[in-house]
């Protein structure tokens, strides 16, 4: 399949808005601008262009959830804060193209009828945040963006906004919080951001790679785009690779090409010497998967037929040198840390989850640990929690304890007991004369 989202990838100066204009950019939004905003959104919906963000909610039918007569403003945002781990693809999006993201934004916020857009970008990504900024205002002095878009009477401001580097501000609606100036803390929805969002109006937030999809959504049209793919699970996607393969990277591939094509055909394999032993389809938040599920379509159906999820399309792949307990902890560490503390499930269950997992590892298991594991892990998913945080821990972390159940037992057989534990005795924790009846 020929390059999409990573057409300039390569392409000497391909920030430059000269480039981009050359190579045909900014086509997609002039054809948008002589149609109705409706009609670019029914472009959008019959292209069935999924949200690459992670959830894959249809981008078009978003979009209609908009209250089209609202009397005050409406916003657009674009999350750049790709902080799910084994995710880098939007980073390559906004590195070789910031300007296939402008356009995509300038569209979608047509189609919205949203004069103001915001780019949400995780602050540590100052790189991108710059590169960004500097795009926005090679935009505006073409007068490609600001009062006139394109000559014509649309007027769209696009604004970068830094977060302070939260994985929980990722999430649509701590994102919102954020952006309003508070803390983030995820909102309960409904009302969904598309009636009340960002200042308490309507607000479509999409991912970097979404919107990356729309400019050639209208200059190729709905049917090409649906073309690649298949129905339901169509378009070109960003597959980026991480662990022991030959070659990690971010891959552009078509919707849908087999677990087995992106790990041994595109990434080389696995590292010499070794084999697969498990793989996570879609970041660090999705269910493990084993190479029996190796054949697997690499899309949004096949992936939750599979037990698990294309989430943000962040492969990463482990060797049989991994030992899945470690690889628990570890995850067990970052959602622990990350937990925004709101919900009681999610908060103290990714602590026990650590603690429990340290412990078998400091080799202190004990028979029943696999079993509380599991059961912390249901108490913080299946809608417990006001966001998806709390599935985003338990969902891989009780996947590994289900699928590698041996590799607990080994570390529990071989575990000491752990001795009680002393506890100081504390100065005032005695008798008490006058009050305790002495
Ligand atoms: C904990 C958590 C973190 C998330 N992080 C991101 C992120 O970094 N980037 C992103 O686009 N979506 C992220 N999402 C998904 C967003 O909430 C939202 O669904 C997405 O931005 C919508 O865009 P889309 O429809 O284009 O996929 C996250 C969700 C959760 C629950």
């Amino acid at each position: 399949m020929e390059p999409v989202l990573l057409r300039a990838r390569g392409v000497p100066n391909s920030r430059h808005i000269d480039t981009y204009l050359a190579a045909g950019g900014y086509e997609g939004l002039k054809k948008a601008l002589t149609m109705d905003p409706e009609a670019v959104t029914k472009e959008v919906l019959d292209s069935e262009l999924r949200g690459r963000g992670g959830a894959g909610f249809p981008t078009g039918r978003k979009w209609t959830f908009v209250p089209k007569e609202h009397p005050g403003p409406k916003y657009l945002i674009c999350n750049a804060d790709e902080s799910e781990p084994g995710t880098f693809k939007d980073r390559e999006i906004i590195e070789y193209d910031p300007h296939l993201l402008i356009e995509g934004i300038a569209i979608a916020s047509y189609a919205i009828r949203a004069n103001t857009a915001y780019i949400y970008i995780r602050g540590e990504f100052v790189r991108w945040a710059r590169i960004l900024e500097t795009a926005i205002a090679e935009a505006r002095q073409r007068d490609i963006l600001g009062a006139s878009v394109m000559g014509s009477n649309y007027r769209l401001d696009v604004w970068v906004h830094r977060g302070a580097g939260a994985y929980i501000c990722g999430e649509e609606t701590s994102l919102i919080e954020s952006l309003e100036g508070k803390r983030g803390f995820p909102r309960l929805k409904p009302p969904f951001p598309a009636v009340v969002g960002v200042f308490g109006k309507p607000t479509v937030v999409n991912n970097v790679e979404t919107l990356a999809c729309v400019p050639s959504i209208l200059t190729r049209g709905a049917a090409w785009f649906a073309s690649i793919g298949r129905p339901r699970n169509t378009g070109p996607k960003l597959y980026c690779v991480s662990g022991h393969v030959r070659r990690p990277g971010v891959y552009e591939l078509p919707m849908g090409v087999t677990f087995r094509e992106i790990i041994e055909e595109h990434c080389g394999g696995i590292r010499d010497g070794h084999t697969l032993k498990a793989f996570f389809p879609g970041g660090s938040s999705a269910p493990v998967m084993t190479p029996d599920q190796i054949d697997v379509k690499a899309d949004f159906d096949a992936c939750a037929e599979a037990g698990s999820m294309l989430g943000s399309g962040g492969v990463i792949v482990l060797d049989d040198s991994v030992d899945m307990v470690e690889a628990a902890a570890n995850l067990a560490h970052f959602y622990a840390h990350e937990s925004c503390g709101q919900c009681t499930p999610c908060r103290e269950g990714s602590d026990w989850a650590m603690d429990i997992l340290d412990r078998i590892l400091e080799g202190h298991g004990r028979p029943e640990d696999p079993a509380t594991l599991l059961r912390i892990c249901q108490y913080a998913s299946q809608g417990m929690t006001i966001c998806p945080l709390g599935d985003a821990f338990a969902l891989p972390i009780s996947s590994i304890v289900k699928k590698f159940p041996y590799e607990f037992e080994r570390h529990i057989a071989a575990a000491t007991p752990r001795p009680p534990k002393k506890l100081p005795v504390l100065p005032w924790a005695g008798p008490r004369p006058g009050f305790d009846g002495q």
